[in-house]
Order: structure tokens, then C-alpha cells, then sequence
């Protein structure tokens, strides 16, 4: 039983949000885009043309998709705008809170039958469901970043997910051209909670002077062959976005080997936050990154 997705809203137009529009366009779905403010929409914009406007000139795509893909976004100011959307994916920060109100928001206008998703990295799906009007329609999608890029989406279950909303889901996802690993809803699913310690760790090991940002970022391209150290690969994510993450399975699991590092917390307070605010574990600032330790 797969119900048909003919249009899709985004809330949150940040590298994830922007990345899930992107795919979900070129997939040939209109695509209805929400943030706080017109500014940060335009932003979400920007970022989903000139990565649209790569891969046309990477041969990936063609330009004409590039253009109809960008035809199919529109922005969606209010909460309102996605009533009438079949699927609807939050996106916003992982922030337990400011998902639980965008829910309350959005759901009196919603229509019943809709689908609502949420990209979040950690957050108990039955949880975050159970705060909206519709737990059987509701479903976590998590897709990887940066979203054209990454194959994988973790679909996630709540404990009332129907099987129309996980196969539509399935389907959808299929359609944007990802593949599907099915997670059970514990804290972080399955990628994160792997994921996630490692990053703690180096970050840790930095925190105890083992080594140099540097050193610890060759250490590991170089001795495991990951294709990115993990403190630049924290950068990616978000170094607000790796703490919470951290907060999830520190509360969900109550085991203290996931305590986030003391110095995540520093980063985080400083609103050093990674790539996003141009300062993290590196300085983006310059022509070239420079370790901030
Ligand atoms: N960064 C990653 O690597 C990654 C990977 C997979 C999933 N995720 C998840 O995706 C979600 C977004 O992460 P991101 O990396 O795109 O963060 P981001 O900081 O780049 O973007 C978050 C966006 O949400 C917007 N927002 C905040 N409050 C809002 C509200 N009330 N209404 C509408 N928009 C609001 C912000 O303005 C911002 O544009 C999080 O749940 C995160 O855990 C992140």
C-alpha cells in the first residue's frame, strides 16, 4: 500500500533541509521550503542553485534538470503554505523543542492524510510522534550529508507507524535515489550511534593533548583510511548538531561513555560551530583551513 507523493515540504532550509529539497526536486516533486525568515529561505535557495549548478557543470545532470528542479522549489514563509502538501519533512534543528513546536504549529493546518517525516540524527521518533495528531502518518527519514552526495537514508520507525506511511516512505526514498537502511527507534539509530562516539573520542584525545588537531585528523585518514579526519568530519556536521546528538544517547542510554567532551561544550558555547559559522575545530576564514588547536 504506497500512497502517491506529488508534493513535498521541507522545513528548515539549513545544509540538510537545502540538500532534501535539491534531491527531492530533481526527482521531479514540487518542492514547498520553510524557515524562520524569508533571509534564511533565500539562503537554503542560494545554496540548493549553486550546488545544482555543480553537478550541471560536473556533466552529472543536465542543465535543463538543473532548471526544471529549480523551477519545482517554491518558497513557503508560513506553516500554512504546507497544508496542503502529501509529505511533509522537518528539518529543522535537532532541538527537541524547536520540533515539538513546529509540529504543534503545523499539524491544525495539515491536511489528515499527509505523511510527516523528520530528518532528526538522534531523537526518539515514537517521542517526537506522539507530540503530533497523526503518530500513524509519522515516520523518521534521515538522510546523510550532504544529501546529493550520500546514498544512505535511515528510515525509522515509530511505534505506530502504519505500514502505508513506511512503504510510501520507502518508496519516496527510492525515487530520490537512496538507499534504504531500515533503523529501530533507539537514540541515534544505527549511523550516529557508531558515528558519533568515534567523533566524542577525538574529540576527547585532542581534550587530553594526545595530539594536535592535525594530528589526530591524519591519524585517521591516513592509519584507518577514513576519507575525512574525524574533527573535520565534526566541522561538517555541525559542532552544535554533534552535541546534541551526544545529549540523546548520553540521557537515552544512560551509560556515561557517551558524556560529551568538555571541550564540545567550549566550541558549542563559543558558537564555534563548524563550516557553517566559518569556525570550529578549523578556521574557515582563509584561503585555506587553519586548526583553531
Ligand atoms: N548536519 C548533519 O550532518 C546532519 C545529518 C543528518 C541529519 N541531520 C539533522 O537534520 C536537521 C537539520 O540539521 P542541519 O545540519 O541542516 O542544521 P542547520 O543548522 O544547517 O539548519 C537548521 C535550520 O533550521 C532552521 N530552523 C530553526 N528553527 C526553526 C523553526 N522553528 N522553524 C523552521 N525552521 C527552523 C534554522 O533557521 C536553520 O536554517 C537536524 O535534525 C539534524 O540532526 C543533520
Amino acid at each position: 500500500m504506497v500512497v502517491e507523493i506529488k508534493k513535498v515540504g521541507v522545513i528548515g532550509a539549513g545544509q540538510m533541509g537545502s540538500g532534501i529539497a535539491h534531491v527531492s526536486a530533481l526527482a521531479g516533486y514540487e518542492v514547498g521550503l520553510h524557515d524562520i525568515s524569508q533571509e534564511r529561505i533565500e539562503s537554503g535557495l542560494a545554496t540548493i542553485t549553486g550546488n545544482l549548478n555543480r553537478q550541471a557543470s560536473k556533466g552529472q545532470i543536465t542543465q535543463e534538470q538543473s532548471r526544471a528542479a529549480l523551477a519545482l522549489i517554491k518558497a513557503a514563509p508560513q506553516l500554512d503554505d504546507l497544508a496542503e502538501f502529501d509529505l511533509v519533512i522537518e528539518s529543522a534543528s535537532e532541538n527537541e523543542q524547536v520540533k515539538r513546536k513546529i509540529f504543534s504549529q503545523l499539524c491544525p493546518s495539515l491536511k489528515p492524510e499527509a505523511i510527516l517525516a523528520t530528518n532528526t540524527s538522534s531523537i526518539s521518533i515514537t517521542r517526537l510522534a506522539a507530540s503530533t495528531d497523526r503518530p500513524e502518518r509519522f515516520i523518521g527519514i534521515h538522510f546523510m550529508n550532504p544529501v546529493p552526495i550520500m546514498e544512505l537514508v535511515e528510515l525509522v520507525r515509530g511505534i505506530a507507524t502504519e505500514d502505508e506511511t513506511f512503504e510510501t516512505s520507502k518508496a519516496f526514498v527510492a525515487r530520490v535515489g537512496k538507499t534504504v537502511a531500515v533503523a529501530e527507534d533507539f537514540p541515534a539509530f544505527m549511523v550516529n550511534r557508531i558515528l558519533l562516539p568515534m567523533i566524542n573520542e577525538a574529540i576527547y584525545t585532542l581534550y587530553e593533548g594526545v595530539g594536535s588537531v592535525e594530528a589526530i585528523d591524519t591519524a585517521m585518514r591516513l592509519g584507518a583510511n577514513h576519507p575525512m579526519g574525524p574533527l573535520q568530519l565534526a566541522d561538517f556536521i555541525g559542532l552544535d548538531t554533534c552535541l546534541s546528538i551526544m545529549q540523546v544517547l548520553y540521557e537515552g542510554l544512560a551509560d556515561s561513555k557517551y558524556r560529551p567532551c568538555p571541550l564540545l561544550v567550549k566550541y558549542v558555547e563559543a558558537g564555534w560551530l563548524g563550516r557553517k559559522t566559518q569556525r570550529g575545530f578549523y578556521d574557515y576564514r582563509g584561503e585555506t583551513p587553519v586548526p583553531t588547536r
